[in-house]
């Protein structure tokens, strides 16, 4: 064995202890954007790839996040998208009530997390093409009322299960052919609603997804 692949060995082994695997990279394909440096190179990749696949196949239609926070994830797709409308769907606040009440009861997940920590004004800062950006500020799906589009990629990451299912059924009638659903949180076991939203949605419409090994576990409805 070559010292290089003896070091590398070593250095993954101590990686993987930290629950960090270190795999090949798409680097034998020519990337349209370089990735940013990054803690989930498989979202990040497989967006890319789907990003690509809209592109060459001209799928028509907007593109949308349901739950933007601090817009980190919103900015890549504002970066990608660029010749898109971004719609960008977010209270800014936090979690709502009446969805943290519901994940309660059913056991799903405690929502109390702190999402509070933004606004639209720091989220609009960070974009790269701001005047693509149309903001949603408020309760989804109160918020999709009018919103007369259709829609090549929609991200929903809101993490709990009534706004999940909410964007679900609104978005994925509205998605072209060829588009894809990005549904962050199916395999977080701290967000149980994201999963169970994901499995009813799929099988009341009788759709298929595929689950990805990111750091969330999203799962990816196409169509
Ligand atoms: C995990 S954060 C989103 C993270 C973000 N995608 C990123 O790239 O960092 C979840 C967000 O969903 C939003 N959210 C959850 N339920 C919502 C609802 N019913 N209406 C609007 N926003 C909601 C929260 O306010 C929060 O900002």
């Amino acid at each position: 064995m070559s010292t290089a692949r003896f070091l590398f060995q070593k250095f993954a082994k101590l990686l993987s202890a930290k629950g960090l695997y270190v795999a090949k990279s798409l680097n034998y394909k020519t990337a349209t954007a370089p990735l940013p440096i990054n803690l989930d190179y498989v979202r990040h990749a497989t967006l890319g790839l789907c990003f690509q696949e809209i592109m060459t196949k001209q799928v028509p239609g907007n593109v949308a996040e349901l739950g933007v926070y601090r817009g980190d994830f919103a900015k890549r797709l504002n970066l990608l998208f660029s010749d898109r409308k971004l719609y960008l769907f977010d209270t800014f606040t936090g979690f709502d009530n009446q969805d943290v009440a519901k994940e309660k009861a059913s056991g799903f997940s405690a929502g109390d997390q702190n999402f509070a920590d933004t606004s639209v004004e720091m989220v609009l800062r960070k974009m790269p093409f701001a005047h693509q950006c149309i903001v949603k500020q408020g309760f989804f799906p109160a918020t999709a009322a009018g919103v007369d589009d259709t829609f090549c990629f929609v991200s929903l990451d809101a993490d709990l299960y009534d706004p999940i299912l909410e964007g679900l059924r609104f978005f994925y009638p509205r998605l072209s052919a060829g588009g894809y659903i990005f549904v962050h949180d199916f395999n977080n076991d701290q967000y149980k609603g994201a999963h169970q939203a994901v499995l009813e949605f799929c099988r009341a419409e009788g759709i298929g997804f595929t689950p990805l090994p990111d750091s969330g576990g999203t799962a990816v409805l196409s169509k």
